[in-house]
């Protein structure tokens, strides 16, 4: 179905639950650095994230449990001098607001206030719901992740599909309805059978953005370095690789090598 598309110069919190309404379907993509979020930013993108995933594609940590408060407010300032149009979200990273509400709501302050961020990312539902709403009640935008939540990759074992049995996708209804209910302006949903992420989907108002949750949800989100080729070892059902970045970049290199060593780089109109 295409859909007629409204333009927005600034894309807000606001502006994706209208896009929910309007049937019109949000995009997001991950950026962790200055140059890539431009190339973003300019390609209207609705979303950018910068997930906790530069753990893992940045830090080259096996997960995100390492990347700490002060490494994402660095990278989310640095996606933040990018940006003209889309919203920027920040996760929160593991650590730093499960213990205590108003630990959660000191860093969520820190996040806004030192990188200039636009909301911030929270993992699971229940289990945080005192940090969500002292986050949410200080003004500042949260959006939800359920399903498969990286940050607690040891509780669960493994990265494979998340509430296939009937118990765990009851909760995941229950926490998103909850999650709403404080006031998220939005979900994640990552790696959940897509028959269930459609429900979900279709009992909010708010906009529900998958990653391996199927396309009856409003929006999708990737990690960039995934949708580039730039990861080669990643290779979940879900992931559509747009390029070859890994190889691409590679035979670039590789060609720059030869160059110097045949001393075919510099020449003469390369020096001066
Ligand atoms: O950290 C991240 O990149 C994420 C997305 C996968 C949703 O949370």
């Amino acid at each position: 179905m295409s859909v007629a598309k409204k333009e927005y110069k600034r894309v807000t919190v606001k502006s994706l639950v209208d896009m929910k309404k309007n049937g019109e379907r949000i995009s997001m993509l991950t950026a962790y650095d200055y140059s890539m979020a431009k190339i973003i930013d300019d390609a209207n993108v609705d979303v950018i994230l910068v997930g906790d995933s530069a753990s893992n594609v940045m830090a080259g940590h096996e997960t995100t449990l390492p990347i700490t408060l002060d490494q994402m407010i660095y990278h989310a300032s640095s996606v933040i001098r990018a940006i003209t149009r889309s919203l920027v979200v920040v996760d929160i990273p593991f650590g730093s607001y499960q213990s205590d509400p108003r630990e959660a709501l000191r860093s969520a302050i820190r996040i806004m206030k030192e990188s200039g961020a636009h909301a911030i990312k929270v993992e699971g539902g229940l289990e945080i719901k005192d940090s969500v709403k002292r986050i949410l009640n200080a003004g500042i935008p949260v959006m939800g992740h359920l399903g498969l939540t990286p940050q607690s990759i040891y509780k669960f074992g493994t990265y494979t599909v998340r509430a296939k049995e009937n118990e765990e996708a009851t909760k995941l209804k229950q926490d998103a309805l909850l999650l709403q209910k404080l006031g998220c302006f939005a979900i994640v949903l990552e790696k959940i059978p897509a028959k269930l992420a459609k429900e979900v989907a279709e009992s909010l108002t708010i906009p529900v953005i998958g990653i391996g949750a199927g396309s009856d949800v409003d929006g999708q989100v990737l990690v960039i370095h995934d949708l580039l080729g730039m990861t080669k070892e990643f290779n979940p059902r879900f992931l559509r690789r747009y390029m070859n970045l890994y190889e691409e970049m590679g035979n670039a290199i590789s060609q720059y090598v030869d160059d110097v060593k045949t001393r075919d780089f510099p020449n003469e109109e390369e020096q001066y």
